[in-house]
């Protein structure tokens, strides 16, 4: 089992709710008279997609589409795949994509792309968590909920090994010893 745990919380669930409640009303504001697919990423955007959508009070559709880019760890093996793609085609589609955080970049750029070669009307990127002091490509985040420093999140979603997705806040991961 994991040694590192959840630590001190650094987003709390009620700052998740405000910002995430703003998001979605921007999001309706951009897209007025259209119906956008929001693609949750997986695993990590799941609990977030879901308060988004809720937040957005007009029509869209939803899919999803899981990558890997990272092993058991914390650290990124660089290389992105896609372990289940989207359900529906994008063709002419306004495309929101709903990922969880963008740390180097690789993994949203790798979609942006593949997205992009589906010929979308559209793509763009809302991020939760915005991580950017880590960043080794440059890639374009249109919506951003928090920016924060290079720490290591848990919880809502984010998880370390698969251990913590189910926390309702966002929490330092705690990896001094014991
Ligand atoms: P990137 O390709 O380096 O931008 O990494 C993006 C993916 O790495 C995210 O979608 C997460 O799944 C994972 N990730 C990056 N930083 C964290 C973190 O602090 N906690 C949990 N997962 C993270
Ligand atoms: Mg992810």
């Amino acid at each position: 089992m994991a040694t590192a745990r959840p630590g001190r919380v650094l987003i709390s669930e009620h700052e998740l709710r405000t910002r995430i409640v703003e998001l979605g009303r921007q999001i309706a504001h951009d897209y007025v008279g259209e119906t956008p697919v929001l693609v949750g990423v997986l695993q990590g955007a799941f609990l977030f997609m879901a308060d988004l959508v809720r937040a957005i009070p007009s029509d869209l559709t939803t899919d999803f589409i899981g990558v890997a880019s990272y092993g058991a760890g914390q650290r990124s093996s660089g290389q992105v795949r896609i372990v289940s793609d989207l359900a529906m085609p994008v063709e002419n589609r306004h495309v929101v994509v709903v990922e969880d955080i963008v740390d180097t970049g690789l993994t949203i750029s790798y979609l942006r792309r593949n997205l992009e070669a589906r010929h979308p009307k559209s793509v763009r990127v809302c991020a939760l968590v915005d991580k950017i002091e880590r960043r080794q490509v440059d890639v374009r985040i249109d919506y951003v909920g928090f920016t924060i420093p290079n720490v290591f999140v848990v919880g809502y979603g984010f998880d370390f090994g698969g251990l913590y997705r189910n926390l309702p806040y966002l929490a330092a991961l705690d990896d001094t010893p014991a």
